[in-house]
Protein backbone atom coordinates (compact mmCIF):
# COMPACT_ATOMS: atom_id res chain seq x y z
CA UNK A 1 0.00 0.00 0.00
CA UNK A 2 1.03 3.63 -1.09
CA UNK A 3 0.54 5.43 1.95
CA UNK A 4 1.86 2.61 4.13
CA UNK A 5 4.81 2.47 2.52
CA UNK A 6 5.65 6.64 2.61
CA UNK A 7 4.06 6.96 5.49
CA UNK A 8 0.41 8.99 6.20
CA UNK A 9 1.97 12.74 5.75
CA UNK A 10 3.73 11.86 2.48
CA UNK A 11 0.16 10.06 1.05
CA UNK A 12 -1.54 13.42 2.73
CA UNK A 13 0.80 15.48 0.11
CA UNK A 14 0.55 12.82 -2.52
CA UNK A 15 -3.47 13.06 -2.69
CA UNK A 16 -3.20 17.16 -1.63
CA UNK A 17 -6.11 17.86 -4.02
CA UNK A 18 -8.61 19.82 -2.39
CA UNK A 19 -7.69 17.77 1.11
CA UNK A 20 -8.93 19.82 4.44
CA UNK A 21 -5.91 19.32 6.74
CA UNK A 22 -7.89 18.47 9.69
CA UNK A 23 -8.46 15.09 8.98
CA UNK A 24 -4.87 14.71 7.97
CA UNK A 25 -4.11 15.39 12.05
CA UNK A 26 -4.35 19.23 12.32
CA UNK A 27 -8.23 20.65 13.63
CA UNK A 28 -11.64 20.26 12.86
CA UNK A 29 -14.01 21.76 10.96
CA UNK A 30 -16.70 23.30 12.77
CA UNK A 31 -18.64 24.27 10.67
CA UNK A 32 -19.30 21.20 9.00
CA UNK A 33 -20.35 19.81 12.37
CA UNK A 34 -22.71 23.06 12.87
CA UNK A 35 -24.87 21.34 9.74
CA UNK A 36 -28.19 19.04 9.93
CA UNK A 37 -26.48 15.49 8.95
CA UNK A 38 -27.24 14.46 5.47
CA UNK A 39 -29.79 11.75 5.00
CA UNK A 40 -29.14 8.55 3.52
CA UNK A 41 -32.10 6.54 1.99
CA UNK A 42 -32.01 3.44 3.30
CA UNK A 43 -29.62 1.22 1.13
CA UNK A 44 -30.65 -2.34 -0.20
CA UNK A 45 -28.19 -4.91 -1.67
CA UNK A 46 -30.01 -4.20 -4.69
CA UNK A 47 -29.23 -0.67 -5.24
CA UNK A 48 -26.31 1.17 -3.58
CA UNK A 49 -26.87 4.56 -2.90
CA UNK A 50 -24.59 7.12 -4.65
CA UNK A 51 -24.54 10.31 -2.05
CA UNK A 52 -24.29 13.53 -3.78
CA UNK A 53 -20.81 15.83 -3.64
CA UNK A 54 -19.70 18.98 -4.02
CA UNK A 55 -19.17 20.69 -7.33
CA UNK A 56 -15.76 19.58 -8.98
CA UNK A 57 -14.24 19.82 -12.56
CA UNK A 58 -13.52 16.65 -12.76
CA UNK A 59 -15.87 13.40 -11.26
CA UNK A 60 -15.00 12.59 -8.39
CA UNK A 61 -14.02 9.12 -7.90
CA UNK A 62 -15.77 6.34 -5.68
CA UNK A 63 -15.34 5.29 -2.24
CA UNK A 64 -17.39 2.45 -1.47
CA UNK A 65 -17.86 2.11 2.46
CA UNK A 66 -19.78 -0.91 3.38
CA UNK A 67 -21.86 -1.46 6.88
CA UNK A 68 -25.15 -2.47 8.04
CA UNK A 69 -26.19 1.04 9.40
CA UNK A 70 -29.26 1.34 7.42
CA UNK A 71 -32.49 1.99 9.93
CA UNK A 72 -33.76 3.87 12.20
CA UNK A 73 -31.16 4.02 14.85
CA UNK A 74 -28.17 3.26 12.65
CA UNK A 75 -28.32 5.91 9.90
CA UNK A 76 -27.95 9.00 11.51
CA UNK A 77 -24.75 8.41 12.79
CA UNK A 78 -23.40 7.49 9.25
CA UNK A 79 -24.92 10.37 7.89
CA UNK A 80 -23.38 12.84 9.35
CA UNK A 81 -19.99 11.16 9.07
CA UNK A 82 -20.36 11.20 5.05
CA UNK A 83 -21.79 14.44 4.74
CA UNK A 84 -18.46 15.38 6.82
CA UNK A 85 -16.38 13.50 4.36
CA UNK A 86 -17.67 14.93 1.11
CA UNK A 87 -16.91 18.50 2.34
CA UNK A 88 -13.76 17.64 3.47
CA UNK A 89 -12.40 15.03 0.35
CA UNK A 90 -14.62 16.63 -2.53
CA UNK A 91 -12.40 14.56 -4.73
CA UNK A 92 -14.05 11.05 -3.52
CA UNK A 93 -18.06 10.17 -3.37
CA UNK A 94 -19.34 7.90 -1.36
CA UNK A 95 -21.29 4.39 -2.23
CA UNK A 96 -22.93 3.69 0.51
CA UNK A 97 -23.16 -0.08 0.31
CA UNK A 98 -24.84 -0.93 3.64
CA UNK A 99 -26.90 -3.76 3.49
CA UNK A 100 -29.99 -3.82 6.12
CA UNK A 101 -30.21 -5.91 9.12
CA UNK A 102 -29.42 -4.76 12.85
CA UNK A 103 -26.11 -6.46 14.05
CA UNK A 104 -24.90 -7.21 10.67
CA UNK A 105 -26.07 -10.42 10.33
CA UNK A 106 -27.07 -9.60 6.53
CA UNK A 107 -24.31 -8.12 5.87
CA UNK A 108 -21.57 -10.14 7.08
CA UNK A 109 -22.65 -13.13 5.30
CA UNK A 110 -23.03 -10.54 1.87
CA UNK A 111 -19.33 -9.50 2.82
CA UNK A 112 -17.84 -13.14 3.47
CA UNK A 113 -19.81 -13.38 -0.25
CA UNK A 114 -17.52 -10.93 -1.86
CA UNK A 115 -14.51 -11.52 -0.20
CA UNK A 116 -14.80 -15.15 -1.39
CA UNK A 117 -15.38 -13.16 -5.09
CA UNK A 118 -12.28 -11.77 -4.06
CA UNK A 119 -14.50 -8.41 -4.52
CA UNK A 120 -13.85 -6.17 -1.02
CA UNK A 121 -15.27 -2.86 -0.62
CA UNK A 122 -13.17 0.01 0.38
CA UNK A 123 -13.89 0.04 3.11
CA UNK A 124 -16.24 -2.25 6.00
CA UNK A 125 -17.40 -2.52 9.15
CA UNK A 126 -15.72 -4.95 11.60
CA UNK A 127 -16.29 -5.27 15.46
CA UNK A 128 -12.95 -4.30 17.51
CA UNK A 129 -12.07 -7.63 18.72
CA UNK A 130 -11.71 -11.50 17.10
CA UNK A 131 -14.24 -10.58 14.32
CA UNK A 132 -11.51 -8.61 13.18
CA UNK A 133 -8.44 -10.41 14.25
CA UNK A 134 -9.60 -13.85 14.35
CA UNK A 135 -11.49 -13.04 10.88
CA UNK A 136 -10.33 -10.47 8.41
CA UNK A 137 -6.68 -10.58 9.70
CA UNK A 138 -6.72 -14.48 9.87
CA UNK A 139 -8.40 -14.44 6.84
CA UNK A 140 -5.67 -12.32 5.03
CA UNK A 141 -8.15 -9.47 4.08
CA UNK A 142 -6.52 -6.63 5.36
CA UNK A 143 -3.65 -4.48 5.82
CA UNK A 144 -2.19 -3.42 8.58
CA UNK A 145 -2.07 -0.06 9.75
CA UNK A 146 1.19 0.96 11.12
CA UNK A 147 1.84 3.87 9.34
CA UNK A 148 -1.48 5.55 9.37
CA UNK A 149 -1.51 5.52 13.54
CA UNK A 150 1.85 6.62 14.13
CA UNK A 151 1.27 9.75 11.26
CA UNK A 152 -2.02 10.81 12.51
CA UNK A 153 -1.46 10.23 16.08
CA UNK A 154 -4.63 7.80 16.41
CA UNK A 155 -1.96 5.34 18.01
CA UNK A 156 -2.03 7.47 20.72
CA UNK A 157 -5.59 8.96 20.78
CA UNK A 158 -7.38 5.74 21.20
CA UNK A 159 -7.99 4.38 24.66
CA UNK A 160 -5.74 1.99 25.67
CA UNK A 161 -8.20 -0.80 26.35
CA UNK A 162 -9.26 -0.61 22.74
CA UNK A 163 -5.54 -1.14 21.08
CA UNK A 164 -4.75 -4.46 21.22
CA UNK A 165 -8.42 -5.66 20.62
CA UNK A 166 -7.71 -4.67 16.96
CA UNK A 167 -3.84 -5.09 17.26
CA UNK A 168 -2.13 -8.56 16.42
CA UNK A 169 1.54 -8.94 17.04
CA UNK A 170 1.78 -4.96 17.72
CA UNK A 171 0.84 -3.80 14.16
CA UNK A 172 -3.15 -1.93 14.25
CA UNK A 173 -5.49 -3.61 11.99
CA UNK A 174 -8.17 -1.49 11.64
CA UNK A 175 -9.41 1.94 13.06
CA UNK A 176 -12.30 2.03 15.61
CA UNK A 177 -14.90 4.90 15.49
CA UNK A 178 -17.49 4.05 18.61
CA UNK A 179 -17.28 2.40 21.33
CA UNK A 180 -20.83 1.10 22.16
CA UNK A 181 -22.24 -0.54 25.02
CA UNK A 182 -24.68 -3.56 24.83
CA UNK A 183 -26.06 -4.35 28.73
CA UNK A 184 -28.45 -1.58 29.01
CA UNK A 185 -32.21 -2.43 29.92
CA UNK A 186 -34.72 0.35 28.61
CA UNK A 187 -37.90 0.81 30.38
CA UNK A 188 -40.66 2.68 30.01
CA UNK A 189 -41.47 4.77 33.36
CA UNK A 190 -45.02 4.78 33.06
CA UNK A 191 -45.47 0.98 32.59
CA UNK A 192 -43.28 0.47 35.37
CA UNK A 193 -45.15 2.95 37.52
CA UNK A 194 -48.82 1.43 36.84
CA UNK A 195 -47.61 -1.87 37.58
CA UNK A 196 -45.78 -0.48 41.47
CA UNK A 197 -42.25 -1.56 40.08
CA UNK A 198 -39.55 0.49 41.41
CA UNK A 199 -35.51 -0.45 40.19
CA UNK A 200 -33.83 -0.24 42.92
CA UNK A 201 -30.67 2.20 43.02
CA UNK A 202 -27.79 0.87 40.13
CA UNK A 203 -30.47 -1.62 39.08
CA UNK A 204 -31.56 -4.86 39.61
CA UNK A 205 -28.74 -6.72 41.23
CA UNK A 206 -29.60 -10.07 40.23
CA UNK A 207 -31.90 -11.94 37.74
CA UNK A 208 -34.36 -13.14 40.41
CA UNK A 209 -35.25 -9.55 41.48
CA UNK A 210 -35.96 -8.71 38.12
CA UNK A 211 -38.12 -11.72 37.66
CA UNK A 212 -40.19 -10.53 40.87
CA UNK A 213 -40.59 -7.23 39.05
CA UNK A 214 -41.67 -9.19 35.57
CA UNK A 215 -44.55 -11.09 37.77
CA UNK A 216 -45.64 -7.73 39.02
CA UNK A 217 -45.68 -6.17 35.09
CA UNK A 218 -47.21 -9.35 33.55
CA UNK A 219 -50.02 -8.53 36.11
CA UNK A 220 -50.56 -5.50 34.68
CA UNK A 221 -51.26 -7.28 31.01
CA UNK A 222 -48.11 -5.97 29.67
CA UNK A 223 -44.77 -7.48 28.53
CA UNK A 224 -42.23 -7.82 30.81
CA UNK A 225 -39.08 -8.06 28.14
CA UNK A 226 -39.63 -7.03 24.61
CA UNK A 227 -37.33 -9.16 22.32
CA UNK A 228 -36.53 -9.24 18.90
CA UNK A 229 -36.06 -11.77 16.42
CA UNK A 230 -33.62 -14.66 15.99
CA UNK A 231 -30.39 -13.17 14.02
CA UNK A 232 -28.41 -11.17 16.71
CA UNK A 233 -30.91 -9.49 19.45
CA UNK A 234 -31.70 -13.07 20.82
CA UNK A 235 -27.65 -13.77 21.53
CA UNK A 236 -27.73 -10.16 22.74
CA UNK A 237 -30.36 -11.27 25.64
CA UNK A 238 -28.17 -14.56 26.05
CA UNK A 239 -24.87 -12.56 26.39
CA UNK A 240 -26.34 -10.31 28.89
CA UNK A 241 -28.42 -13.08 31.12
CA UNK A 242 -24.69 -14.75 31.07
CA UNK A 243 -22.76 -12.02 32.28
CA UNK A 244 -25.28 -11.01 34.71
CA UNK A 245 -25.45 -13.94 36.39
CA UNK A 246 -21.55 -14.87 36.23
CA UNK A 247 -20.17 -11.66 36.74
CA UNK A 248 -17.12 -10.38 34.26
CA UNK A 249 -14.39 -12.17 35.61
CA UNK A 250 -16.05 -15.75 34.91
CA UNK A 251 -17.51 -14.19 31.62
CA UNK A 252 -13.71 -13.23 30.54
CA UNK A 253 -12.75 -17.27 31.51
CA UNK A 254 -15.15 -18.23 28.58
CA UNK A 255 -12.80 -16.80 25.92
CA UNK A 256 -9.59 -17.64 27.21
CA UNK A 257 -7.42 -20.39 25.47
CA UNK A 258 -7.98 -22.61 27.38
CA UNK A 259 -10.98 -21.59 28.77
CA UNK A 260 -10.58 -20.64 33.05
CA UNK A 261 -14.32 -20.66 33.23
CA UNK A 262 -15.80 -24.63 31.77
CA UNK A 263 -18.60 -24.33 29.06
CA UNK A 264 -19.62 -27.57 30.81
CA UNK A 265 -19.46 -26.39 34.24
CA UNK A 266 -22.40 -24.80 36.74
CA UNK A 267 -21.79 -21.28 35.65
CA UNK A 268 -23.07 -21.66 32.66
CA UNK A 269 -25.44 -23.72 33.88
CA UNK A 270 -26.80 -21.13 35.72
CA UNK A 271 -26.49 -18.74 33.03
CA UNK A 272 -28.72 -21.27 30.78
CA UNK A 273 -31.45 -21.44 33.66
CA UNK A 274 -31.52 -17.39 33.77
CA UNK A 275 -32.14 -17.18 30.08
CA UNK A 276 -34.68 -20.04 29.76
CA UNK A 277 -36.54 -17.97 32.19
CA UNK A 278 -35.79 -14.71 30.96
CA UNK A 279 -37.50 -16.07 27.73
CA UNK A 280 -40.42 -16.90 29.71
CA UNK A 281 -41.43 -13.49 29.69
CA UNK A 282 -40.83 -12.30 26.56
CA UNK A 283 -42.95 -11.57 23.39
CA UNK A 284 -44.62 -14.01 21.48
CA UNK A 285 -44.23 -12.89 18.35
CA UNK A 286 -40.51 -12.05 18.88
CA UNK A 287 -39.05 -14.18 15.69
CA UNK A 288 -41.53 -12.40 13.31
CA UNK A 289 -40.65 -8.80 14.11
CA UNK A 290 -38.53 -7.62 11.46
CA UNK A 291 -35.49 -6.31 13.40
CA UNK A 292 -34.28 -4.73 17.22
CA UNK A 293 -36.07 -1.60 16.67
CA UNK A 294 -39.71 -2.96 16.75
CA UNK A 295 -39.14 -4.54 19.87
CA UNK A 296 -37.50 -1.63 21.53
CA UNK A 297 -40.44 0.49 20.03
CA UNK A 298 -42.57 -1.99 22.36
CA UNK A 299 -41.52 0.38 25.08
CA UNK A 300 -41.78 3.10 24.11
CA UNK A 301 -44.98 2.68 22.84
CA UNK A 302 -45.91 1.20 26.37
CA UNK A 303 -46.66 -2.40 25.27
CA UNK A 304 -43.81 -3.63 27.52
CA UNK A 305 -41.66 -2.65 30.19
CA UNK A 306 -38.04 -3.65 29.36
CA UNK A 307 -35.94 -4.11 26.60
CA UNK A 308 -32.26 -5.01 26.85
CA UNK A 309 -30.21 -3.48 23.37
CA UNK A 310 -27.21 -1.98 23.05
CA UNK A 311 -27.09 1.88 23.33
CA UNK A 312 -28.05 2.75 19.94
CA UNK A 313 -31.60 2.20 21.07
CA UNK A 314 -30.93 5.66 22.88
CA UNK A 315 -30.37 7.55 19.42
CA UNK A 316 -33.29 5.63 18.03
CA UNK A 317 -36.05 6.92 20.90
CA UNK A 318 -34.28 10.66 21.27
CA UNK A 319 -32.81 11.33 17.31
CA UNK A 320 -35.48 13.61 15.57
CA UNK A 321 -37.96 11.96 12.68
CA UNK A 322 -37.51 10.48 10.12
CA UNK A 323 -34.72 8.10 11.74
CA UNK A 324 -35.34 8.69 15.41
CA UNK A 325 -38.87 8.74 17.61
CA UNK A 326 -37.86 12.01 19.11
CA UNK A 327 -38.54 10.83 22.49
CA UNK A 328 -37.62 12.28 26.18
CA UNK A 329 -35.33 10.77 28.03
CA UNK A 330 -36.42 9.52 31.45
CA UNK A 331 -40.13 10.46 30.72
CA UNK A 332 -40.60 8.90 27.80
CA UNK A 333 -38.05 6.36 28.40
CA UNK A 334 -35.32 5.27 30.87
CA UNK A 335 -32.16 2.87 31.24
CA UNK A 336 -30.38 0.81 33.95
CA UNK A 337 -27.77 -2.21 33.90
CA UNK A 338 -28.96 -5.18 32.78
CA UNK A 339 -29.60 -7.34 35.45
CA UNK A 340 -26.52 -8.42 37.65
CA UNK A 341 -24.22 -6.07 35.36
CA UNK A 342 -23.81 -3.01 37.71
CA UNK A 343 -19.71 -2.11 37.52
CA UNK A 344 -19.61 -3.95 34.22
CA UNK A 345 -19.75 -2.60 30.89
CA UNK A 346 -20.31 -4.53 28.49
CA UNK A 347 -18.43 -2.96 24.95
CA UNK A 348 -18.15 -3.21 21.91
CA UNK A 349 -16.68 -1.17 19.19
CA UNK A 350 -17.22 -0.74 15.41
CA UNK A 351 -14.43 0.17 13.45
CA UNK A 352 -12.55 0.22 9.40
CA UNK A 353 -10.60 -1.80 7.70
CA UNK A 354 -8.01 -1.33 5.12
CA UNK A 355 -8.77 -4.32 2.75
CA UNK A 356 -6.00 -6.30 0.46
CA UNK A 357 -7.42 -5.49 -2.89
CA UNK A 358 -9.67 -2.98 -3.16
CA UNK A 359 -10.28 -0.68 -6.00
CA UNK A 360 -9.70 3.00 -4.04
CA UNK A 361 -7.12 2.59 -1.82
CA UNK A 362 -6.16 6.16 -1.60
CA UNK A 363 -10.04 7.03 -0.97
CA UNK A 364 -9.89 4.36 1.96
CA UNK A 365 -7.12 6.31 3.69
CA UNK A 366 -8.88 9.05 3.32
CA UNK A 367 -12.49 7.65 4.79
CA UNK A 368 -10.03 5.80 7.50
CA UNK A 369 -8.61 9.35 8.40
CA UNK A 370 -12.08 10.99 8.60
CA UNK A 371 -13.30 7.99 10.91
CA UNK A 372 -10.17 8.53 12.98
CA UNK A 373 -10.50 12.08 13.20
CA UNK A 374 -11.50 13.90 16.22
CA UNK A 375 -14.45 15.72 13.86
CA UNK A 376 -15.59 12.98 12.46
CA UNK A 377 -16.14 11.05 15.43
CA UNK A 378 -17.47 14.29 17.06
CA UNK A 379 -19.87 13.88 14.15
CA UNK A 380 -20.47 10.19 14.34
CA UNK A 381 -20.88 9.51 17.41
CA UNK A 382 -23.90 11.93 19.43
CA UNK A 383 -26.13 10.26 16.92
CA UNK A 384 -25.02 7.00 17.08
CA UNK A 385 -25.46 6.72 20.86
CA UNK A 386 -21.81 5.95 21.20
CA UNK A 387 -18.87 7.51 22.96
CA UNK A 388 -15.55 8.07 20.75
CA UNK A 389 -13.14 5.78 20.25
CA UNK A 390 -11.05 8.76 21.20
CA UNK A 391 -9.80 9.77 24.48
CA UNK A 392 -10.49 13.68 23.50
CA UNK A 393 -14.11 14.00 22.11
CA UNK A 394 -16.23 17.12 23.82
CA UNK A 395 -18.44 15.69 26.64
CA UNK A 396 -20.75 18.68 25.39
CA UNK A 397 -22.02 17.02 22.69
CA UNK A 398 -23.17 13.85 24.04
CA UNK A 399 -26.62 13.13 25.57
CA UNK A 400 -26.96 12.77 29.33
CA UNK A 401 -27.30 8.86 28.41
CA UNK A 402 -23.69 8.81 26.63
CA UNK A 403 -21.73 11.08 29.11
CA UNK A 404 -23.13 8.41 32.12
CA UNK A 405 -21.53 6.10 29.16
CA UNK A 406 -18.21 7.92 29.14
CA UNK A 407 -18.06 8.23 33.07
CA UNK A 408 -18.87 4.52 33.34
CA UNK A 409 -16.26 3.00 30.22
CA UNK A 410 -13.92 4.88 32.40
CA UNK A 411 -14.53 3.41 35.65
CA UNK A 412 -16.46 -0.01 35.14
CA UNK A 413 -14.93 -3.52 34.49
CA UNK A 414 -14.69 -3.53 30.83
CA UNK A 415 -15.84 -6.92 29.23
CA UNK A 416 -16.12 -8.09 25.24
CA UNK A 417 -19.64 -8.65 23.61
CA UNK A 418 -19.93 -12.12 21.74
CA UNK A 419 -22.68 -10.63 19.49
CA UNK A 420 -20.58 -7.78 18.64
CA UNK A 421 -17.47 -9.13 17.58
CA UNK A 422 -15.20 -9.18 20.38
CA UNK A 423 -14.85 -12.43 22.62
CA UNK A 424 -15.68 -14.90 19.42
CA UNK A 425 -14.68 -14.63 15.87
CA UNK A 426 -16.92 -15.30 13.23
CA UNK A 427 -17.06 -19.52 13.00
CA UNK A 428 -17.18 -19.66 16.93
CA UNK A 429 -20.03 -17.10 17.04
CA UNK A 430 -21.65 -18.69 14.00
CA UNK A 431 -21.46 -22.20 16.08
CA UNK A 432 -22.83 -20.43 18.85
CA UNK A 433 -25.83 -19.14 17.09
CA UNK A 434 -26.75 -22.13 15.67
CA UNK A 435 -26.84 -23.79 18.84
CA UNK A 436 -29.41 -20.67 20.11
CA UNK A 437 -31.77 -21.46 17.28
CA UNK A 438 -32.06 -24.75 18.00
CA UNK A 439 -32.52 -23.80 21.53
CA UNK A 440 -34.93 -21.47 20.74
CA UNK A 441 -37.14 -24.33 19.62
CA UNK A 442 -37.37 -26.47 22.83
CA UNK A 443 -35.91 -24.01 25.75
CA UNK A 444 -36.65 -26.62 28.25
CA UNK A 445 -33.71 -28.82 26.15
CA UNK A 446 -30.96 -27.27 28.53
CA UNK A 447 -28.71 -29.51 29.13
CA UNK A 448 -28.14 -29.93 25.63
CA UNK A 449 -27.60 -26.53 24.79
CA UNK A 450 -24.58 -26.16 27.18
CA UNK A 451 -23.45 -29.31 25.53
CA UNK A 452 -24.02 -27.66 22.10
CA UNK A 453 -22.19 -24.47 23.59
CA UNK A 454 -19.60 -26.75 24.86
CA UNK A 455 -18.80 -28.13 21.67
CA UNK A 456 -18.61 -24.87 19.62
CA UNK A 457 -15.73 -24.16 21.93
CA UNK A 458 -13.79 -27.36 21.07
CA UNK A 459 -14.19 -26.74 17.41
CA UNK A 460 -12.85 -23.35 18.10
CA UNK A 461 -9.93 -24.88 19.36
CA UNK A 462 -9.83 -23.38 22.78
CA UNK A 463 -11.47 -25.93 24.68
CA UNK A 464 -9.83 -29.24 24.92
C1 LIG B 1 -23.90 -3.67 16.26
C2 LIG B 1 -23.11 -2.49 15.77
C3 LIG B 1 -23.79 -1.22 16.15
C4 LIG B 1 -25.24 -1.24 15.72
C5 LIG B 1 -25.91 -2.55 16.12
C6 LIG B 1 -27.33 -2.72 15.65
O1 LIG B 1 -23.29 -4.87 15.90
O2 LIG B 1 -21.85 -2.55 16.34
O3 LIG B 1 -23.13 -0.14 15.62
O4 LIG B 1 -25.30 -1.02 14.38
O5 LIG B 1 -25.18 -3.64 15.68
O6 LIG B 1 -27.39 -2.94 14.30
Amino acid sequence: MLSEKLGFSAYCLLIATALVVSACGGTATPAALTQPPATIAPATMAAPVVLPTATLTVSPTPVEIFSWWVGPGEADGLAAMVKLFIHEYPQYTIVNAAVAGGGGTNAQAVLATRLAAGDPPDSWQAHAGQETIGTYVAGNEVKPLDGFFASTGFGKAIPTTLLPLISKEGHPYSVPVDIHRSNVMWYNPKVLAAAKVTIPFGGFSNWNDFFAACDKIKATGKVCLSLGPEGFTVMHLFENVMIGTMGAAKWNGLWTSPPSTQWTGADVKAGIANFRKALSYTNTDAMTLSDWQPASKMVSDGNAAFNIMGDWAEVYFANPAPNGLALKPQIDFDWTPTPGTQGIFVFLSDSFVLPIGNKNPNGTMAWLSLAASKAGQEAFNPLKGSICARTDCNPALFSEYSQEAMKDWATDSVVGSLTHGVVANNNWKAAIDTALKLYLTDPSETDQFQAALAAACKSAGTCR
